[in-house]
C-alpha cells in the first residue's frame, strides 16, 4: 500500500545537459519498500495548483521490498514543465511532499526464456533498479535479458557503465543501445544506429519464448506493442508502462 512522506534532497549530478540524476530520504528517517519497476509520486503546487508527478525509481537494491535509504530518480527536463522548473531549481536539503510505492510494472516471477527491456529516455530506469533480480533469474533460470534502449546520442545514454558492465560479465544479459541521431566511431560494438523497433524486428519475436517490458515514450510504447501483437505476442505478454505527463493525456475540448 502507498505511504504519504516528506523527501529531502541529499545528492545530485547531471546525466547530461536536461537529465538530472536525484537522490533523496524520507525526512521521518523510516526506509522505503518497493518492488523494482515500481514509482514514486511528487506533489506539489503550482500556479495555484495542486499537482502530481510520476517518477520511476531507479534506485539499485538486492532486496528493495525490505526497504532501502535512498530514493533515486533521474529527471528528463521537458520545456515549460511544472515538475521541471521545480525539480531543476532544488537544491541539496530541499524537502518535497511524495508518496509511494505505486504501479505494476515489475518483472513477473518467473522469466520467459527470452525477456526483452526496451526504453527510451529515463525509460530505463526500472531497468536499472532490476538488474539484482535479472541478474538472479540468468543464474537460477536457463533465460536471456535483452535491453534495447534508445537515446538521442551517446552521452544520452543513462547508466551505460551499469549496464555495460552488466552486458560484458553475464552471459544471457544482453544490451544494445540505439542511437537515434548519430552513432560516434569509437561506440562499443553493441551499439546500433536507429530506433529500438529496428533492433526488436532483427531479434523476430517468438510468442513461443518470449515477453517483452516496454517503458518511456508512449509513441514508442505504441509501435512495439503493435510490432509485438503482428508477431503473434498474447496481450499480457506485453507489459507497458508510458510516460505520459497528464497533461498530454487531457483530451482537447470539442470545438464550439
Ligand atoms: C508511471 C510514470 C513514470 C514516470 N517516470 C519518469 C521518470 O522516471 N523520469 C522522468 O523524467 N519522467 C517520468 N515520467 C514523466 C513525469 O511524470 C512527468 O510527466 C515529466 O517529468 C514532465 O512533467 P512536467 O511537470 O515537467 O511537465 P508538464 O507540466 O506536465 O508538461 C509541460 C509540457 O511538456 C509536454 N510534455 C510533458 N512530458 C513530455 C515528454 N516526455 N515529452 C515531450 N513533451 C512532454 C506537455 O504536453 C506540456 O505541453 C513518468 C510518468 C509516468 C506516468
Ligand atoms: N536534443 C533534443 O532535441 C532533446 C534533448 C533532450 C530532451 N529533449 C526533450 O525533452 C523531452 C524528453 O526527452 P527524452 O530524451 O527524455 O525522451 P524522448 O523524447 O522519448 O527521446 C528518447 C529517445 O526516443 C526516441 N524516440 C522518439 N520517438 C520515438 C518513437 N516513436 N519510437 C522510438 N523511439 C523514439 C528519440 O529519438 P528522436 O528524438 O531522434 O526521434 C530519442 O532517441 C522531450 O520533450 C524531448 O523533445 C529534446
Amino acid at each position: 500500500m502507498a505511504e504519504q512522506f516528506q523527501l529531502q534532497l541529499v545528492d545530485s549530478h547531471m546525466l547530461y545537459d536536461s537529465c538530472r540524476h536525484m537522490v533523496f530520504r524520507r525526512v521521518d528517517g523510516q526506509a522505503f519498500r518497493f518492488i523494482a519497476g515500481q514509482f514514486i509520486q511528487l506533489h506539489f503546487q503550482h500556479d495555484g495548483a495542486d499537482l502530481r508527478r510520476s517518477y520511476s525509481v531507479a534506485t539499485v537494491s538486492e532486496d528493495p521490498q525490505s526497504g532501502v535509504e535512498q530514493i533515486e530518480i533521474a529527471v528528463s527536463y521537458v520545456s515549460g514543465g511544472a515538475a521541471t522548473e521545480l525539480l531543476s531549481a532544488m537544491q541539496n536539503g530541499d524537502r518535497i511532499d511524495a508518496s509511494g510505492s505505486y504501479g505494476r510494472f515489475v518483472l513477473n516471477a518467473e522469466p520467459e526464456r527470452r525477456n526483452f527491456l526496451i526504453a527510451t529516455g529515463t525509460g530505463v530506469t526500472p531497468y536499472r533498479a532490476m538488474l539484482p533480480q535479472i541478474r538472479s533469474f540468468i543464474e537460477q533460470a536457463n533465460c536471456q535479458f535483452v535491453l534495447l534502449f534508445g537515446c538521442r546520442h551517446g552521452h544520452e545514454v543513462l547508466y551505460a557503465d551499469e549496464f555495460q558492465a552488466m552486458h560484458e560479465q553475464v552471459e544471457g544479459f544482453e544490451y544494445i543501445p540505439c542511437l537515434s541521431r548519430t552513432l560516434p566511431e569509437d561506440s562499443p560494438d553493441n551499439v546500433r544506429r536507429g530506433y529500438v523497433q529496428t533492433q526488436l524486428q532483427q531479434f523476430s519475436p517468438d510468442p513461443g519464448t518470449d515477453i517483452a517490458y516496454l517503458c518511456g515514450n508512449p509513441d514508442m510504447v505504441d509501435d512495439c506493442f503493435r510490432m509485438l501483437k503482428e508477431a503473434g505476442l498474447p496481450v499480457p505478454k506485453i507489459r507497458r508502462e508510458k510516460y505520459v505527463s497528464p497533461v498530454i493525456r487531457t483530451p482537447k475540448a470539442p470545438s464550439a
